[in-house]
């Protein structure tokens, strides 16, 4: 599919847009200090931290999985069967689990992500979720693809 750009310079702190490339969900989401620092729990927690798992771009292997710390560019797919995750950007978010940091939930089997789609253990989603390869073109234009 061709490239898709998106335009971020209305993406409030805190906010998540969402767009379509390759008729998959694709996320922006404008993360506050809060949120950044929702990251830095511990790392056990997490099945993949460091997103080791192939077929992510390099950029993706930071603790936010970012070009720029606050901007989260990412599919919004379960990586388990597909489901569209809900976006909880609480934390913690207590209407799910108190211990949880807030980030994605799937509803269809109940995976947990952090604010960065990295998965936390004991769900059944086996990876991250993906970052979908791009660059910025200008400070406020990302192009996808
Ligand atoms: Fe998301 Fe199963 S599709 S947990």
């Amino acid at each position: 599919g061709a490239p898709v750009t998106i335009n971020i310079a209305g993406v409030e702190a805190g906010q998540m847009v969402t767009t379509a490339w390759r008729g998959k969900p694709v996320w922006v989401v404008n993360r506050t200090e809060e949120m950044l620092a929702s990251l830095s729990g511990d790392e056990k927690r997490l099945r993949d931290p460091e997103s080791a798992q192939p077929q992510q771009p390099d950029y993706a292997t930071n603790q936010h999985r970012s070009i720029k710390p606050e901007y989260l560019v990412m599919l919004g797919v379960c990586t388990h069967l597909g489901c569209s995750p809900k976006f909880h950007p609480e934390s913690p978010a207590p209407t799910i689990d108190a211990n949880w940091p807030g980030g994605f939930f799937c509803p269809c089997h109940g995976s947990k992500f952090d604010l960065a789609g990295r998965v936390f253990q004991g769900v059944p989603a086996p990876l991250n979720m993906v970052v979908p390869p791009h660059r910025y073109d200008t400070e406020t234009e990302v192009v996808v693809g």
